[in-house]
C-alpha cells in the first residue's frame, strides 16, 4: 500500500478537556469548510472515552454554528451487540452527539447488528458503502479512531487476519480479548484512503502503545494502529498530557512536541 510518513503530527494539551475542545473546534471547521465547499461532509466515527468527551464538546460548543443537515455518519468499527446495549458504540455516539444535533436521520449509517451473523452484518454495511462512495475506495472527509493499550485500533486487533485484509471494505472480527469478542470493523485499506484521520488519545495506559505506534518502523501485526498511514490524507495525533507521557513546556494552548 503506497503510504507517506514525514515526521507525525502530534498535538499535545494539558488535560482530556483542552483536548476535546481543540479537537471539536477542528472537527467543526472541517464540517463548515466541506459542506461550504461540496454541500456534504462524510465521518467514519469510533468509540471510547476519548471520542465521548469530544462529540459532547461538539455539542456543546457547535450545536447551532455547525451546517449537520450536511453530514452524513458512519462507524469506524462497532461492538456486535445490540443498538440498545450499553457497549455499543452506535448507543454512545447517539446519546452522546446525534441526540443533540440536526443531523437527518436518514444520513446516520449504524453498522448492522441486527443481522443473522456478524459476516452477514459486514457484507450488508460494505454494499452500504459501496452505494455511497464511487470508486475503488471510500474516502471519508474524516475518519475518527482511538488507540487501545495493546496497540489496536478500530477492531483492528493486534494478530488479527483482518489486518492482511487488502479487498473487503468491512469485515467482522473475533478477538477473545475484547468484551464483546465478536466485532465489525473498517478494513486499514478504507481507514488509509480517509481524507483526513484524527486518533484521540488519552491516559497514561496509553503512553506505550503510542510509542510504539509513533515508532519509526513500527511492529505492524503487533501494533495495528501503526498501520494507519493515509495514502494521500492527512493523520493528526491529538493527544493529552498524560498519553504523551513526557513534561512539555506550554505554547499558544497546545504543548509544543520537540
Ligand atoms: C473499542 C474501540 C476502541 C477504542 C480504543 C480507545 O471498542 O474499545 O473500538 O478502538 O477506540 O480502545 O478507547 P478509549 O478512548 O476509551 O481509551
Amino acid at each position: 500500500m503506497p503510504t507517506h510518513r514525514g515526521a507525525p503530527d502530534v498535538r499535545v494539551y494539558p488535560d482530556p478537556d483542552a483536548l476535546s475542545r481543540a479537537v471539536a473546534q477542528a472537527i467543526a471547521g472541517l464540517i463548515q469548510t466541506a459542506v461550504a465547499e461540496k454541500d456534504r461532509f462524510c465521518m467514519a466515527l469510533s468509540g471510547g472515552r476519548a471520542p465521548f468527551r469530544t462529540f459532547r464538546r461538539l455539542v456543546e460548543a457547535f450545536r447551532d454554528a455547525v451546517p449537520w443537515s450536511g453530514v452524513h455518519v458512519f462507524w469506524a468499527d462497532e461492538r456486535y451487540v445490540p443498538f440498545d446495549d450499553s457497549r455499543s458504540h452506535y448507543r454512545m455516539v447517539r446519546e452522546a452527539f446525534l441526540d443533540h444535533v440536526s443531523i437527518p436521520f436518514d444520513q446516520v449509517h449504524p453498522m448492522p447488528t441486527t443481522e443473522p451473523d456478524p459476516e452477514t452484518a459486514a457484507r450488508a454495511y460494505e454494499n452500504l458503502l459501496r452505494a455511497y462512495f464511487p470508486g475503488p475506495w471510500p474516502v471519508f472527509d474524516l475518519a475518527i479512531l482511538g488507540l487501545g493499550a495493546d496497540g489496536h485500533t478500530a477492531s483492528l486487533f493486534p494478530g488479527s487476519p483482518a489486518l492482511a485484509e487488502r479487498e473487503r471494505w468491512v469485515v467482522a472480527v473475533r478477538e477473545p480479548t475484547a468484551d464483546p469478542p465478536v466485532r465489525l470493523t473498517l478494513t486499514l485499506p478504507v481507514l488509509n484512503h480517509a481524507a483526513c484521520i484524527y486518533f484521540i488519545v488519552t491516559g497514561p495506559e496509553k503512553t506505550l502503545a503510542l510509542r510504539r505506534t509513533l515508532a519509526d518502523a513500527p511492529d505492524l501485526v503487533n501494533c495495528p494502529a501503526g498501520a494507519v498511514r493515509p495514502v494521500r490524507g492527512d493523520l493528526i495525533w491529538w493527544v493529552d498530557q498524560a498519553a504523551w507521557g513526557i513534561p512539555l513546556s506550554r505554547a499558544d494552548g497546545a504543548l509544543s512536541v520537540p
